[in-house]
């Protein structure tokens, strides 16, 4: 017979290397006191065993059509996830405590139409919380069935009883198997777990949504190891100052990446947002010098948002410096070309940017606009509020081209946009108005 071992573990809880002996910093992901122990029991019999017999059956056959793909009834949700949820797809939804996961899951449930009952597992709130929430929320399903638990034994045979149609797990962090020494949350924990909901909906064919929480680093918490298991990751994001949350698919292996939705949460929930532009340009009609309007990509949709500089005089000392929602270093290479090149004072001068509605630009396809912006600022000129600025500046002042131009360039004709600056060497749809469009070469074009 087979004899069990226990071992001691050392596990990276955030990337989940494991090591003999405790280490202060991880070879493999750089972070520091990240180890703990676990115990992992070990069958000393290493022979390898036959199981049962195991069924092959054939990868195609016939014109057998894909399984179709259920909605949510939340559009938004639906073009996260490629399109609407598959059978036995395990999503994992992250994102930082308060941001709104559970209020997400909840408002899916009500309008995921389906003749199972629908489970909703929460290791977090009792029942009455969670009534309450969904009684603010107006939900009107009666085919939600909740329950408080957070032993994987007793979720599995509660699922195997219930047969529903979709599950929702509030949170896996919160999970844990008896079978595992270690405390819930634990990368060990976290994987047993995750591995055993994912055989589980595999075999029975039903979607479960994951809900992870995330670190200040980004990744959601400790299992990054998660992420390589599950079929598909979803980031909910946004600013606690703003209202408005976006829903990002970092990883699908049933559709595209980098799709977002857009939502908006209110007194009542949240709602999606049907014309995102609007929501990132300056809607006062005073027009002041420092602001410009910029053409981004965001997932597989463009976006306008407006960037506001502010150039004042240096008092006294180092002149400032601070950028929000733009890269700081990169703003400092956008300056360094404009004092370079075309000889404007910035190193006299405290300079501050800021990107509307809180959203944050990494795409060099904005360089333009924030030049624009600071130059105006500078020079206290006023940009024309309907002119608009795309393209990425090289070291020499040149206008570099971006990716999918014809999309911005629709997004600003359709706002009603009357100037769209674009970089020379590109090519576009022959249907845009040429009145429209202006082509240029380098920043000299458009800054004296
Ligand atoms: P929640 O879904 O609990 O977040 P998470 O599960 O990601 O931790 O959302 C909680 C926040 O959302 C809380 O700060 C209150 C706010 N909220 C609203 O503004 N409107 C609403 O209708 C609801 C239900 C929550
Ligand atoms: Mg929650």
């Amino acid at each position: 017979m087979a004899k069990i071992r226990q071992k001691s573990l050392y596990i990276c809880q955030q990337c989940g290397y494991e090591s003999a002996k405790w280490l202060g910093k991880c070879p493999e992901c750089n972070s520091w006191s990240s180890f703990q122990e676990e115990i992992r029991r070990e069958k000393k019999d290493q022979r390898i065993q036959f199981h049962q017999p195991v069924q092959a059956s054939p990868l195609l056959k016939g014109d057998e059509q894909p399984p179709p793909r259920m909605q949510t009834g939340l559009p938004e949700l639906d073009r996260t996830l490629g399109g609407g949820v598959i059978p036995g797809v395990v999503v994992m939804i992250g994102g930082d405590p308060g941001i709104g996961k559970s209020t997400l899951m909840l408002q899916m449930l009500d309008t995921f139409s389906n003749q199972k009952p629908l489970l909703y597992i929460s290791g977090e709130e009792s029942k009455s919380q969670v009534q309450l929430r969904a009684r603010r929320l107006g939900l009107k399903s009666e085919n939600i069935l909740f329950a408080v638990e957070t032993n994987l034994q007793n979720l599995l045979f509660l699922m195997d009883q219930t047969g529903p149609g979709l599950v929702i797990i509030d949170s896996i962090q919160t999970i844990g198997s008896d079978e595992i020494e270690s405390i819930p949350g634990n990368v060990s924990q976290l994987r047993t777990c995750t591995a055993a909901l994912m055989r589980y909906a595999k075999e029975s064919g039903t979607p479960l949504f994951l809900i992870g929480h995330v670190t200040k680093e980004g990744s959601i918490a400790g299992p990054r190891v998660l992420e390589h298991m599950v079929d598909t990751v979803l980031y909910f994001e946004g600013d606690q100052q703003y209202d408005y949350r976006i829903l990002r698919s970092t990883k699908n292996r049933f559709g595209p990446v980098n799709e977002i939705g857009l939502f908006q949460m209110t007194g009542d929930g949240l709602k999606a947002i049907k014309n995102p532009s609007q929501l990132f340009l300056d809607s006062s009609d005073n027009p002041m010098s420092g602001n410009a309007v910029v053409a981004v990509m965001e997932g597989n949709r463009p976006f306008l948002v407006q960037v506001q500089a502010l150039v004042t005089k240096t008092q006294f000392g180092m002149p400032q410096r601070t950028a929000s929602g733009i890269d700081q270093r990169r703003m400092n290479l956008l300056l360094a070309v404009l004092e370079k090149r075309f000889r404007k004072p910035f190193g006299f001068h405290d300079v501050f940017i800021k990107v509307a509605g809180g959203l944050r630009l990494d795409e060099p396809a904005a360089d333009l606009g924030i030049c624009m912006a600071l130059v105006s600022s500078l020079e206290e000129t006023l940009l024309p509020a309907s002119h608009i600025y795309i393209g990425e500046v090289g070291l020499g002042g040149e206008i570099r081209g971006v990716s999918r131009i014809d999309e911005r360039i629709k997004e600003a004709l359709k706002l009603g946009f009357s100037k769209i600056y674009i970089p020379k060497r590109i090519t576009i749809s022959r249907d845009f108005p040429s009145d429209i469009i202006v082509r240029i070469n380098n920043l000299n074009g458009v800054i004296h």
